[in-house]
């Protein structure tokens, strides 16, 4: 076992713990949508066909937005063949993943679905294959009032009040070769700017997304980021982060350690950003929306998209089952985003059913949580009031990915009003438990709540529609608080939640 210091005091607070974090995101991709959320034969489908079963796992994962509807899906999406009588809608080709797109559900489904899940829709417009003007339709179509042609062509379909969706993604990862429609940084910059002047011209309160480089290995990252917003920073709030992480070549101590690469992800876009302020002598900022991250096996056969001429409705793509490291890694993702909640502002995880999910389904039968499930739902639901940096001391580890690591990281909230504090904490080392030494002298009075650890010997283990307990999180019965102090043994490879309260 080895030793750990780490130090929790108010005076390392970094900003507010924001709802916004605990995001998820359900693309027309694989089975997210068909069988996933919506599901018309499944027994406990309600009359719009939405699974009962998986709108309850979502409220317990604690989602708070949900982006829709994509992802590349959107960058070829007519959001106008969603909407109407069902039997009238058409079915179209999506380009992204070589599937077929029904259109039974829509942005009016979507948003009834968003409604009983309890979550705050993230709207994503077309900027691949379309432009502003399809852009301000569908804004019309959401937030109009009434007396003009969208707006009531809503109310015609059942939804009388608008949906007034506050944030919006101005396209899907603009710079990917993959994308249908993909742009040049400039050509891009210019075009978010456009559409969010004139959306802005609609509604000045709107919050938008500028779309960054679809991530940091990317050839275009950073000067991309520098250009759109160069272009566009005056029209928009956010700069999109997306980031996808998993185990390459059994190299288990780099995967542990992808956090490192997400903190200097997230330094590196806030620098840009920030230099692009400076240059303009504005006061605003720009924050992160990190509206994709998770792990995901890439290289895994599934996906890939299907090809031929049989265009699948809702084919299975993305299905990745995910283990015990898989959910350890999830869990220190969450660490990062939340330290650094001075500037992520909002994020999602990557998606929500079915593709690359903490919830899986099978059509018509059941459903299960994935390892991942877990440390989701735990931040969401315990992370609370401030986020506190938390000081730590500890070994390190070298990693063929990111040099050295810590072996040991953590962070942590505290609610000012009740003093309830959270510890969250993940142990990367491959074979020893670490013996967390907390100096929380800065807090008096406090005491453990509850402590619970998710790990297993196995940490290759992955949950099944017959069994997704056995890794669930198990009380950690090593935590105690003595003068001020506390103490936790934690074991190799886990993700733990220490509670402490007065
Ligand atoms: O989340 C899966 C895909 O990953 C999304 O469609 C795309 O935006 C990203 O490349």
């Amino acid at each position: 076992m080895f030793p750990v210091r780490l130090t929790l005091d108010p005076a390392f607070r970094v900003g507010p713990v924001r709802r916004r974090t605990f995001g998820s995101f359900v693309e027309h991709l694989g089975r997210c949508v068909y069988t996933g959320i919506h599901d018309p034969a499944h027994p406990t489908a309600d009359a719009d066909g939405f699974r009962k079963d998986v709108l309850e796992l979502t409220r317990e994962l604690g989602v708070s937005t949900v982006r829709y509807p994509g992802g590349n899906f959107v960058s070829g999406y007519r959001w106008e063949d969603g909407v109407g009588p069902v039997e009238q809608r058409p079915a179209r080709r999506d380009l992204a993943w070589h599937s077929l797109e029904p259109n039974t559900v829509g942005v009016d489904e979507f948003m009834r679905w968003a409604d009983l899940a309890g979550v705050e829709p993230m709207m994503a417009v077309n900027l691949g294959t379309r432009g502003v003007q399809e852009a301000l339709d569908l804004l019309e179509y959401c937030n109009g009032g009434a007396g003009t042609l969208y707006a009531d062509q809503r109310r015609a379909n059942g939804a009388a009040d608008p949906y007034d969706i506050r944030m919006w993604c101005l396209g899907n990862e603009m710079d990917g070769p993959w994308q249908i429609g993909s742009k040049t940084a400039y050509e891009y910059g210019r075009l978010a700017a456009e559409t969010g002047r004139a959306m802005r011209m609609v509604d000045p309160g709107l919050e938008l997304v500028a779309c960054g480089s679809s991530g940091v290995v990317m050839p275009t990252f950073g000067e991309w980021e520098r250009i759109v917003l160069t272009e566009a920073y005056e029209q928009v709030d956010y700069v999109s982060a997306h980031a996808y992480y998993w185990e390459e070549d059994g190299d288990l101590g780099s995967f542990l350690a992808s956090a490192t690469d997400m903190d200097h992800f997230v330094e590196a876009v806030t620098a840009t950003a920030d230099a692009v302020r400076a240059h303009k002598k504005v006061d605003k900022r720009i924050h992160i929306s990190f509206d994709e991250w998770n792990v995901w096996y890439q290289k895994r056969a599934e996906s890939k998209p299907p090809t031929g001429d049989d265009w699948p409705v809702a084919p299975v793509l993305l299905e990745d089952r995910y283990n015990v490291a898989d959910a350890v890694v999830v869990g220190n993702l969450l660490i990062s985003l939340l330290r650094h909640t001075d500037r992520v502002h909002a994020a999602s995880l990557a998606q929500l059913v079915n593709v690359i999910a903490p919830i899986m389904t099978e059509p018509g039968g059941r459903s299960w949580k994935q390892t991942i499930f877990h440390p989701f739902a735990q931040a969401s639901r315990h992370a609370v009031g401030d986020v506190l940096q938390v000081a730590i001391d500890a070994p390190t580890y070298e990693t063929a990915r990111y040099g050295d690591a810590s072996l040991v990281d953590a962070v942590a909230t505290r609610d000012p009003e009740t003093g309830a504090t959270t510890l969250f904490a993940v142990n990367r080392s491959l074979t020893e438990p670490a013996l967390l030494e907390v100096d929380a002298r800065a807090l008096p009075g406090l005491r453990v709540l509850d402590a619970t650890t998710l790990a297993n010997p196995d940490h290759t283990w992955s949950a099944t529609a017959d069994d997704d307990t056995s890794v669930a999180p198990r009380p950690n019965t090593t935590a105690e608080v003595r003068d001020g102090r506390l103490t936790v043994q934690v074991p190799p490879v886990s993700w733990n939640v220490v509670r402490l309260g007065a």
